[in-house]
């Protein structure tokens, strides 16, 4: 049913506003013209706008702002990412939907929610999360070590850099796990894992973007040090392409992650950086340390030449500059 549906809609969708009757539908579908009325019925019920003309055939007139599966899945060109997307109106937070299905789950099953209620950001701070976004998380099941498990945030975070690059933007990456822009946070990435000590068992890889909605909706505490993709843009982008260039993009990193040594991506990671080369705090529950981030390490974290002279790598903690 749903690849019917996916095919229907692609099929639809390159017609360039020429109506397509029912009858050419059902023979590239393979299905009875019956099927195609109801596969019809069902779309327009889902907010798909379809006009039908008769004697001529269907029109897609506007399909609705949702990232509904089948609407991302009629233009994605992934292998991995996104063949399974569970789609919902509302969730409290995908990463902890993700979690509940992710050991049953396929690697890149991606969960995605039109709003979150509790949508969580690290160290257990909330993550507004309003209508018009992008809150997404991905089940990876890479063999790797749990320690290693960090380096997935920097492969995150340079996948949300080509997408933002692709449509006009200038990103750059904040350690650990922040996007910005114009050096206001764009973008959030919480990575979470259920391990063994020596073996990863999955990761669940949280992106929050903030797209069509303006930062002015932000609680005042995050507001100025926020925006959002249609602020920057001063417009409206497709929901639809952006996730679906965010997926592509994220499997030829992952891709590259699984059968590649990972210092070209700590090299890439660092060419987009916003951090390295400054001097900067780092605050963690137990301790603040003051220095100059000279780098990443292979474990992802940040390598902190201190006023003494000393280096220091650290492993999490919230960075301020
Ligand atoms: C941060 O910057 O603190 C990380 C924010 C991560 C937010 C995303 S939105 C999708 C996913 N679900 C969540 O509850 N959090 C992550």
């Amino acid at each position: 049913m749903e690849n019917k549906k996916i095919e229907l809609i692609r099929l639809l969708s390159q017609t360039e506003g020429k109506p397509i009757s029912g009858e050419q539908i059902g023979r590239k579908l393979e299905i009875s013209r019956t099927m195609v009325w109801k596969y019809i019925q069902s779309l327009q019920s889902q907010g798909y706008s379809i006009i039908s003309s008769p004697g001529k055939g269907y029109i897609l007139n506007s399909v609705p702002d949702s990232l509904l599966p089948e609407l991302v899945q009629a233009g994605l060109t992934t292998d991995i990412l996104g063949t399974d997307i569970r789609h919902f109106m509302e969730l409290e937070s995908t990463n902890d939907y993700a979690k509940t299905i992710a050991r049953d789950a396929h690697e890149g099953t991606v969960v995605v929610a039109e709003a979150q209620k509790k949508g969580r950001g690290r160290k257990g701070f909330d993550w507004v999360s309003p209508q018009g976004g992008v809150w997404i998380s991905i089940i990876l099941k890479p063999s790797i070590v749990p320690a290693n498990a960090s380096r997935l945030t920097l492969v995150g975070g340079l996948a949300v850099v080509d997408s933002l690059k692709s449509i006009g933007l200038n990103p750059s990456l904040k350690w650990p796990n922040d996007v910005l822009v114009n050096g206001k946070k764009i973008c959030g990435i919480l990575t979470e894992m259920e391990a063994e000590i020596d073996r990863v068992e999955y990761i669940v890889l949280g992106l929050g973007i903030n797209l069509n909605f303006n930062t002015d909706t932000l609680p005042e505490e995050i507001r100025d040090g926020s925006t959002t993709i249609s602020d920057e843009l001063g417009t409206y982008v497709d929901r639809l392409d952006f996730v679906r260039s965010l997926l592509y993009n994220l499997e030829q990193y992952y891709i590259h992650f699984k059968t590649q040594p990972f210092e070209e991506l700590m090299e890439r990671w660092i060419d987009s950086s916003d951090t390295i080369g400054r001097n900067v705090r780092i605050v963690t529950p137990s301790k603040m340390v003051d220095g100059r981030a000279i780098g990443i390490t292979l474990s992802g974290g940040l390598l902190l030449q201190k006023h003494d002279g000393s280096t220091e790598e650290i492993m999490s903690g919230r960075c301020i500059y």
